[in-house]
């Protein structure tokens, strides 16, 4: 070997010790908890051979408790950028193989560096969390490791989608850097999140409970509403990512991709005529309408286990990302209560920050009633959703189906909260309350049923219809439902160049 090659082998030896993490068994071990290491879970992530990792040489640089005799280059987690569908992703991976994944100030400095590059290039920045937490050897320094992560994870909200995928233990104060992320993925059978364990639970409230109960992905899809997505596996997980990234721009200065399609923008969809039933007191699944309109058919829906009485996810009119909020009849009769109204008022503000237009479908009694949701804070997380609405400036289409009763009339991006285009089936109910209810009140005095009857069929007639409101011009247009796509797609291109600024102000007080 001559002088230089043996330089070129000193380069190449380290980078293999690099690539080789915790070594062969802490490797078999991740493998036998139905893991996969973190490099293979970024080179699945991207597109083929783009990563291009940084700081792959990196070490810790502690000297407690003889760790000091334990140096791996790349120091526990896997970092860099490339390409997802050939734009630009930032990503770190935390490698569980090497002390647990454990944040040190070195390993924190190598996710700080792949943010603040997300950031200056206008980039999102993908989390994939798999650690045990603070390197316990360290103390303070990984304390203000995550502090300085968490600084730049609210620095960076609103201005670069931020994803992460918990693909394994995140535990103590780690939760709070995916609880700012826009997204949160979780893996079925392999992660969990939580602020205490079972055995501090178990010394403070003397409750038992397992890891999974308490912060497994269902508990935190179905019950917390803290994640938004849960996957099969890794690979299912992270091309799932790969899908929602398809949705969004990188940026907020940038509009999200536009995918070709042949699904014509006048396809109407007969089936949708006879869809919404003519007893109000029927359910039917909303979901049927948001499928029938989406190009392809396709909708990528978010946080479809939690608050189902309403939805919200993403398709595509015309090639172009649309988010939708719409309420579901199938599931409590679509009404809206604190779950429901935090779930929307949050897709809705992620959608405002990043350029895409809502489209709302109605179809809502009120709010729920009950002292649970009163005492719970239904008048402040209510809000929530009407300020949601409120203060985004995107395009925003709203088509009522069927009723729109109430507060939640206003609530659900009605013209009186700035809505752009505002449409009703011919089955709509906008009035201030169900005809039944409006009689009680009324009519509080009669008894008889026949009569009674004869006043909520009237009451019916005149107000549960969509023609007052459409003679004010509070709906701009009442629509055959086998029409809904074409006018989407018309509304949509009619204000593709809105221009709307709220004024000028350091930032709002949304009743948090
Ligand atoms: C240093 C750690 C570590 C940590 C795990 N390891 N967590 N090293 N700091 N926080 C090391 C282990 O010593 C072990 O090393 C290897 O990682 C794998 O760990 P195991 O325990 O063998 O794995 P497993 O049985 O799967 O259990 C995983 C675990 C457990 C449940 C995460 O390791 C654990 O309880 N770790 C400690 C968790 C914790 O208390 N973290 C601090 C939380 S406080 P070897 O060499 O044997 O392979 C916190 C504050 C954040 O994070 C505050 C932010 C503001």
């Amino acid at each position: 070997m001559n002088d230089l090659e043996k330089v070129f082998s000193k380069f190449e030896e380290k980078n293999k010790n690099a690539e080789t993490g915790g070594g062969p068994e802490r490797i078999a071990k991740q493998k036998s908890a139905g893991k996969l290491t973190a490099r293979e879970r970024i080179n699945l992530f991207f597109d083929p051979g783009t990563f291009v990792e940084l700081d792959k040489l990196v070490t810790h640089k502690c000297a407690n408790f003889g760790i000091e005799k334990n140096v791996i280059p790349g120091d526990g987690v896997i970092s860099g950028y490339g390409k997802v569908d050939g734009r630009l992703v930032f990503c770190y991976a935390q490698d569980f193989t090497v002390f647990g994944g454990s944040l040190s100030r070195s390993n924190a400095d190598k996710i700080i560096k792949v943010m603040k590059q997300a950031l200056k290039m206008g980039a999102p920045v993908i989390g994939l969390n798999d650690s045990g937490g603070a390197r316990i050897q360290e103390g303070v320094t990984s304390l203000a490791g995550y502090g300085d992560i968490f600084l730049l994870n609210v620095k960076a909200s609103g201005v670069i989608p931020q994803i992460s995928a918990i693909m394994g233990p995140c535990a103590g104060g780690a939760v709070y850097s995916p609880a700012i992320t826009d997204f949160i993925f979780m893996v079925k059978n392999s992660s969990y999140m939580f602020v205490t364990g079972p055995d501090v639970i178990k010394t403070v409230t003397h409750e038992e409970v397992t890891k999974n109960e308490l912060g497994g992905p269902m508990t935190h899809n179905s019950k917390s509403g803290v994640a938004h997505f849960v996957g099969n596996d890794d690979e299912h997980t992270l091309m799932m990512i790969r899908e929602l990234l398809s949705f969004l721009p990188s940026n907020n200065l940038d509009d999200a991709p536009v995918v070709k399609t042949n699904d014509p923008a006048d396809r109407l969809n007969e089936e949708l005529q006879a869809l919404v039933p003519p007893d109000p007191n029927k359910p039917y699944d909303m979901q049927k309408i948001i499928l029938a309109v989406a190009d392809d058919k396709h909708f990528f829906e978010v946080m479809p286990h939690y608050a189902k009485n309403i939805i919200t996810g993403y398709i595509r009119l015309g090639g172009k990302t649309a988010g939708i909020v719409a309420n579901q009849p199938d599931h409590l009769a679509g009404v809206l209560d604190i779950n429901s109204s935090l779930k929307a008022a949050r897709f809705v503000r992620f959608c405002d920050a990043f350029n895409i237009p809502l489209v709302t479908f109605v179809d809502v009694p009120g709010f729920l009633p009950g002292t649970l949701q009163e005492y719970g804070g239904i008048i402040k997380h209510g809000a929530k959703l009407m300020y949601a609405f409120a203060e985004a400036t995107v395009p925003k289409i709203t088509v009522i189906t069927r009723k729109a009763y109430g507060g939640a009339y206003d609530v659900m991006a009605s013209k009186h909260l700035a809505a752009d285009v505002n449409y009703a089936y011919p089955t709509a109910e906008i009035a201030v309350m169900g005809p039944a209810g409006a009689v009680n009140i009324i009519f509080r005095g009669d008894t008889d049923p026949e009569t009674l009857a004869k006043r909520v069929e009237d009451y019916r007639e005149n107000f549960a219809n969509p023609y007052k409101a459409a003679e004010l011009g509070y709906i701009d247009e009442i629509i055959h439902p086998r029409d809904t796509r074409k006018k989407l797609i018309q509304a949509l291109d009619m204000t593709q160049g809105k221009r709307e600024n709220n004024p000028p102000k350091k930032h709002g007080n949304i009743p948090l």
